[in-house]
């Protein structure tokens, strides 16, 4: 069954700093999902951390924090019929090298780190993500 759903979509540093922020929306908009909201925005290691939470445990949690506060990044909130797994069929595997062709990750992915965006993994956490950006 579909549902309308809303979910947080990131272009991360790698793809900013490759003015591809634009072939990206695109991307999303032939695929009927909607940008509602966007902006650019450039934040610290703290909140990065605080972002990723999830991954604290593992080994890649320090240089994750570092990369996504290396940078300007553009968060959006995507809305659209099942955003939450579409928006994940658009962005492929998190290594680029996994990932299907034509998906974002396989045209303009440098690496697992470098992989130009991430995409909440499931609705509770969007709505976190969301809220994480955009509660005022
Ligand atoms: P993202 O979808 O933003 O969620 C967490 C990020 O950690 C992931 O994309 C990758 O860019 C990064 N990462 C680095 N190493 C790994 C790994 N071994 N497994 C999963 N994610 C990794």
């Amino acid at each position: 069954m579909s549902k309308l759903q809303q979910t947080l979509s990131i272009i991360k540093p790698d793809a900013i700093e490759r003015n591809l922020s634009g072939e990206i929306k695109s991307i999303f908009d032939k695929n009927n999902l909607k940008v509602k909201e966007s902006k650019k925005i450039h934040i610290t290691k703290d909140e990065a951390a605080e972002f990723y939470k999830v991954h604290q445990s593992k080994p890649f949690y320090n240089d994750l924090c570092t990369y996504l506060s290396s940078g300007p990044i553009e968060v959006m909130i995507l809305e659209g019929e099942n955003a939450v797994s579409e928006n994940r069929r658009l962005m492929g595997a998190t290594d680029p090298k996994n990932a299907e062709e034509n998906t974002i990750r396989k045209l303009y992915g440098i690496s697992i780190d470098k992989n130009s965006v991430h995409g909440s993994d499931s609705m509770e956490n969007a709505a976190k993500e969301i809220d994480f950006f955009f509660k005022n």
